[in-house]
């Protein structure tokens, strides 16, 4: 099968597509086509070794992917071959096929597009995490949500819509806040113009209620200080690659909370919201009333371009690898 395959760590540049053996099927496993893969920021950590857990070299990048079952072991019974499916891991997703725990598969919708369904992963699963149960966004609440063109931002923007609050999104590009706006944003602001803090106070001159933080670095301080009492500052990720240090007396002065989100504990600790959100979410992409935004889609053989744009926090929504078709 062809693969992008990483056999030193680096940047971008050190995936190249292969042809590889296909992986042996296990007990429990299932194999899967792969339709399409999503190319989100921990892909090019991790191609990077700066992701928090290590992929030992060589390995297949790629986290998050949807496609058809073709084969499964005896013992596997959660999914069907010719079944369509999504599935995450943390990596072996950018190839033609993958093996994969039955258990770890979502059987899809019917009728969604497999480039759409690898794109509402992880990105649209993490926002609705933390809008939901995280920051408890209610309706008529204005929400604050930083690196807005992004993954993770632009599903806020859609999802916090969906749920009734007022969205501000913040982005270093018109191109970006266009797309936000199109996903229901309300207020728009691009950093790149200067002082957020002032922009925040001119757009929320009451405060926000929740920030949403995928970014980190220079920007979420001003965020935070933009919140009323009983705001709720959620830190989700540091695409800038600088984990902010806020002063604590802050939160003691202004009565608000910061919290945090990580998808995988949060998964393992909190499980009943967890299968709700969950389920609310498959039915909001069933119901096409969230669908993800795909700004680029690249063949397999691109997949260099396609992670550099990802790296370099020019990808607006979600990037596609696009790796075979149903008549393939
Ligand atoms: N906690 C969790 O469980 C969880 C789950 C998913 C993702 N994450 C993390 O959340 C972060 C965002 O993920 P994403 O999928 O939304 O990423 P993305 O699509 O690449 O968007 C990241 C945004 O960060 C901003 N940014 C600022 N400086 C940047 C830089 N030096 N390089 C790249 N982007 C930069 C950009 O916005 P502007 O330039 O427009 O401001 C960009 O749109 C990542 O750190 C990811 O690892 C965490």
């Amino acid at each position: 099968m062809r693969a992008a395959v990483c056999r030193t760590y680096g940047p971008p540049d050190v995936v190249a597509v292969e042809e590889i053996e296909a992986p042996a099927l296990a007990d429990g496993q299932v194999r899967v086509r792969i339709a399409a893969a999503a190319v989100n920021f921990p892909d090019v950590l991790i191609v990077a070794n700066s992701y928090q857990i290590s992929a030992p070299t060589p390995f297949v990048p790629g986290s998050e992917f949807a496609g058809v079952v073709v084969e499964v072991a005896d013992d596997v019974s959660d999914v069907a071959v010719g079944e369509a499916v999504t599935g995450t891991g943390l990596v072996g997703a950018f190839a033609e096929e993958a093996v994969i725990a039955g258990g770890a598969l979502q059987r899809l919708p019917d009728g969604i597009d497999l480039a759409i369904a690898a794109a509402f992963g992880v990105a649209h699963r993490t926002a609705y995490h933390v809008l939901r149960s995280v920051a408890r966004v209610q309706a008529g609440e204005e929400v604050v949500v930083l690196g807005a063109g992004g993954g993770v931002g632009l599903a806020a923007v859609q999802l916090a819509t969906l749920l009734g609050a007022s969205v501000t999104a913040v982005a270093s590009s018109q191109a970006k806040l266009d797309v936000a706006s199109s996903y229901g944003a309300r207020h728009l602001i691009n950093h790149s113009d200067g002082d957020l803090r002032q922009a925040l106070k001119d757009t929320l001159p009451g405060g926000g209620d929740v920030v949403i933080d995928p970014v980190g670095g220079d920007l979420a301080e001003p965020a935070l200080r933009s919140l009323r009492r009983n705001g709720r500052f959620v830190t989700v990720g540091y695409a800038s690659g600088t984990i902010p240090r806020i002063p604590l007396n802050l939160v003691l002065l202004k009565g608000i909370a910061i919290l945090g989100f990580e998808f995988r504990s949060w998964a393992l600790h909190e499980q009943t919201e967890f299968v709700r959100n969950e389920a609310e979410l498959m039915s909001l992409l069933a119901d096409r009333r969230a669908t993800p935004h795909i700004g680029a889609r690249f063949p397999l053989q691109d997949v260099v371009a396609a992670m550099r744009l990802v790296g370099d926090g020019q990808a607006i929504g979600k990037v596609v690898l696009e790796i075979s078709s149903d008549d393939e």
